[in-house]
C-alpha cells in the first residue's frame, strides 16, 4: 500500500479513466482505496489523505457528527468500542486527553492506525481485540466514558436489536457509563436512556443513546451543522388544543426530522411564540402570522391556499408568477417530474414556489 500510487490512482479516476486502464498500472487494493479517498470527501475534509475502503466508509461517522459527539462526551480518556478505521476516535482525540480505540478487525486497526498517523494524532492507543472479552474490558476499566456505533447487517430492511455487532445487553453490563449509536429508524427502544436524534443538513442522520450519568433528559434533538440542541423538559410530547391552528396562516414551518423523532415538538414550540401546530396525515409543520426565526424550522411564505382541484391550483400558480413548482405532496420518484411538468408546461413566471397538498393546496416560497 503505497500512498504516492493511491494518489496517481486518484488522479486517474478524477480524469475518469476507466477501471481496466488503472488497473493496469495499479493493484486492485490501490483502485479500491483511491475510489474511497475520492467519495471519502463526503464525510472527512482530510479523506484524501486517509485509508479506508468503501465499505468502511459507508458506516464511518460524518466529521460534523463525530465533532458534536466528541464535543459532548468531551472527558479525560474516552474508549471507542468498535472504532472501525477511525473517524470516530480522531474526533475524541481532538475533545479528550486521551483515547483507547478498539477494533476486532485487524486490517481496519492497522487502516485506524495509519490514518491518525497521516493526520498527525498522537493520543490515541489502538487495541485489536473483541470489547466483550474480559482481556480487553480489564485494559479499559480507568476510561471515564464509553462510546460505541455497532455493526449493522448491511443487507437488513429494517434494523433490530438482536442482529447489531457487539450484543448490545453484554455490552451494557460491561460498560454501563457507555453512549451507543443506533440507526435512527429503530423502532422500539427498550432501554432507559437519553435518545439524541440528530439531523444533518435537514436529513435525519444519527441516534445517540446515552446511559447511566451520561444521560442528561429524556430526548433531545440536534442540528448539524448548525448544532443548535433542544432537550427535553415536559415530561410529555402533549400539544394542547390552543397549540393547534385552525388553518394555515401566513407564514409554514417544516420541522427538523431530529425533532418529530425525539417527539420534542411540544419543547420546540415553548421557544417559538406565536406558532401554532398544522398536524396533517402524521406529519407535522407549523403556522405562524410572524415571520420566526428557528434552527429547528425551515420558514415558509404562504402565497395562497386554494382548494385541491388542478385548475384551481394552476390558475394560483400563474397569478403567483411561478415558473418551478416543487412538488411537496407524495408522489413516486418515478411519476415526479410527469406530476411536476403538469403544471410547470403552463407556467411562464420565473418565480420558485413549493406546493404542498394537504385537504387544501398551499403554495408558498422558502425563505
Ligand atoms: C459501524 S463500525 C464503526 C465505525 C466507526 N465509528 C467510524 O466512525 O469509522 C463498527 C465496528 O465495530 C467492530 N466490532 C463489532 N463487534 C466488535 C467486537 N465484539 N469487538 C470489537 N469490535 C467490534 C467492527 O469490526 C466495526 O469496525
Amino acid at each position: 500500500m503505497n500512498d504516492k500510487s493511491i494518489r496517481e490512482a486518484m488522479a486517474l479516476l478524477k480524469l475518469n479513466a476507466s477501471r481496466d486502464i488503472i488497473l493496469e498500472k495499479f493493484d486492485n487494493e490501490t483502485f479500491e482505496l483511491a475510489k474511497a479517498r475520492i467519495k471519502g470527501k463526503e464525510k472527512h475534509p482530510k479523506a484524501d489523505k486517509l485509508f479506508m475502503l468503501l465499505d468502511d466508509l459507508r458506516w464511518a461517522t460524518p466529521y460534523e457528527v463525530a465533532e458534536y459527539r466528541a464535543k459532548r462526551l468531551s472527558c479525560n480518556k474516552i474508549a471507542d468500542l468498535g472504532c472501525g478505521v477511525g473517524f470516530q476516535s480522531f474526533s475524541f482525540a481532538k475533545h479528550c486527553k486521551s483515547v483507547v480505540a478498539v477494533d476486532i478487525d485487524r486490517r481496519k486497526i492497522e487502516f485506524a492506525k495509519l490514518n491518525a498517523e497521516a493526520l498527525g494524532i498522537k493520543n490515541i492507543e489502538f487495541i485489536e481485540g473483541d470489547i466483550l472479552s474480559k482481556k480487553v474490558a480489564d485494559k479499559l476499566k480507568d476510561a471515564d466514558a464509553f462510546f460505541c456505533d455497532p455493526e449493522r447487517l448491511p443487507s437488513e430492511t429494517a434494523r433490530t436489536i438482536k442482529t447489531m455487532r457487539p450484543d448490545i445487553e453484554k455490552l451494557l453490563k460491561l460498560y454501563p457509563k457507555i453512549c451507543i449509536e443506533f440507526p435512527p429508524m429503530i423502532k422500539n427502544i427498550p432501554f432507559e436512556c437519553e435518545k439524541e436524534y440528530l439531523s444533518l443538513n435537514g436529513e435525519l442522520n444519527r441516534l445517540n443513546l446515552y446511559f447511566s450519568e451520561l444521560r442528561k433528559c429524556r430526548a433531545s434533538a440536534v442540528v448539524l451543522p448548525q448544532g443548535a440542541v433542544i432537550r427535553a423538559s415536559v415530561v410529555r410530547n402533549i400539544i394542547a388544543e390552543e397549540q393547534k391552528a385552525p388553518k394555515i396562516m401566513d407564514f409554514f414551518y417544516e420541522v427538523d426530522p431530529a425533532v418529530e423523532k425525539a417527539e420534542l415538538t411540544a419543547e420546540l414550540l415553548l421557544t417559538m411564540k406565536n406558532a401554532y401546530v398544522y398536524e396533517q396525515d402524521n406529519d407535522i409543520y407549523l403556522t405562524s402570522g410572524k415571520l420566526l426565526k428557528n434552527d429547528f424550522v425551515k420558514a415558509y411564505k404562504v402565497l395562497e391556499v386554494v382548494e385541491d382541484d388542478f385548475d384551481k391550483i394552476l390558475e394560483a400558480l400563474q397569478r403567483q408568477k411561478a415558473g418551478k413548482v416543487v412538488l411537496r405532496m407524495t408522489v413516486s420518484p418515478k411519476d415526479y417530474w410527469t406530476e411536476r411538468n403538469k403544471y410547470e408546461r403552463s407556467l411562464l413566471g420565473d418565480k420558485e414556489v413549493h406546493l404542498f397538498v394537504f385537504d387544501r393546496a398551499v403554495i408558498a416560497e422558502k425563505l
